[in-house]
């Protein structure tokens, strides 16, 4: 038999071999074995040396003709295993890698979670520390040292999920501000993301879990004017313009004087919607001068030290920012609502 009547034998072979096949492994055995480095196609042309040159070049055509039909039988196979194969493969069947994937739904941040960021963005760049505090807190530091002693009246402002033994949930991220003055020597400029709960009726600006950012600064000779400044400076840094506020006093037992802060409502530019009563304003912070007996709570000493605090509220400014009419969809389940904040700015 002579070379070329071995190939035609071999090409026969395979071409049936690889039709009968049933799996990838049969097809790579069978490449293995016909076309392969060590397989027979490779064997026989070995000796082709032997061949006089007129009859070596028409050997290896044909050789090379042979590798092509039966490498491109063994694709086509393959490709009709891949596209009969459900994604629910049997065990031990083999994964097409190169298959093309379908696209799966990707997460994204939090809208609270991605302005708070921004916030603390712009803190830290005005030169404050960012502080943490626990949701857990006890009477003392929620209430007691922010000179709200317990009959007074104003604990009845904030309801409070109470739990065993004198503890809470905090009712506000104030409950971190004595806890920093004891740890820190003026001067010092901080601020406290964080949750906070309170046991009270939800509406579309109104809910019981939510976010605030705490803010002080203690030094010598602090006055309102760095309070305005700073507020002012954070309001038009996070809506990127200038928005119109307004400050009008505010009581809160642990400053002195106190005030409010509220910007108009973005959502209906002011004219009156349901986020911000029909008023067209939307209570964004509280704030005032630190009292000194807060600071002396604090061990620091209020002869000697003043300082401005404010709390403001991150869901309404997170509201206001995306044009958002209804505060529960922060805390709701909807993934269509939480899908359109897919561009996280600080990842
Ligand atoms: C306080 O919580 C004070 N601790 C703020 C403060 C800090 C005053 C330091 C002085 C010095 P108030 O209860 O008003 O204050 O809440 C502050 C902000 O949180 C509000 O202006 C508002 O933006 C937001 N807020 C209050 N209640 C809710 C609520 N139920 N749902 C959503 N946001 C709220």
């Amino acid at each position: 038999m002579d070379m070329l009547d071995k190939l035609q034998e071999l090409e026969k072979e395979a071409l049936k071999t690889v039709k009968k096949a049933k799996s990838y492994d049969e097809l790579e055995q069978a490449e293995s074995r016909y076309i392969g480095r060590n397989g027979i196609l490779n064997s026989i042309m070995g000796e082709i040396g032997a061949l006089p040159a007129e009859q070596r070049r028409e050997v290896g055509k044909r050789a090379n003709q042979i590798k092509k039909t039966i490498s491109s039988l063994i694709s086509q196979k393959a490709a009709e295993f891949s596209s009969s194969e459900s994604s629910t493969a049997p065990a031990g069947e083999r994964i097409d890698v190169t298959a093309r994937l379908t696209s799966k739904p990707r997460g994204s941040i939090h809208p609270i979670s991605q302005v708070q960021a921004e916030m603390e963005q712009i803190f830290l760049s005005m030169g404050f520390d960012i502080v943490d505090g626990p949701h857990i807190e006890s009477e003392f530091y929620n209430f007691e040292a922010l000179n709200i002693p317990e009959d007074h009246p104003a604990r009845e402002h904030q309801d409070t999920f109470w739990l065993t033994c004198g503890l809470l949930l905090r009712t506000h991220t104030s409950s971190v501000q004595v806890r920093t003055y004891k740890t820190s020597t003026p001067p010092f400029a901080v601020v406290i993301p964080g949750r906070i709960f309170r046991y009270e009726a939800v509406d579309a600006s109104h809910e019981n879990t939510f976010n605030q950012i705490e803010g002080f600064i203690v030094d010598t000779d602090i006055s309102v004017a760095n309070l305005i400044a700073v507020l002012k400076r954070v309001v038009r840094e996070i809506f990127k313009k200038d928005i119109k506020v307004r400050l009008r006093p505010g009581y809160f037992p642990f400053v002195e004087p106190g005030y409010e802060m509220d910007f108009e409502c973005l959502l209906c530019r002011g004219k009156g919607c349901s986020v911000c009563s029909r008023t067209g304003w939307v209570e964004f912070l509280g704030c005032g001068m630190i009292h000194p007996n807060v600071l002396k709570f604090g061990n620091i000493d209020p002869e000697k030290y003043t300082g401005f605090a404010f709390g403001l509220g991150l869901d309404r400014l997170t509201m206001m920012l995306y044009k958002i009419d209804d505060i529960r969809i922060f805390q709701g389940c909807d993934l269509r609502n939480l899908r359109q904040f897919s561009s996280p700015s600080l990842l």
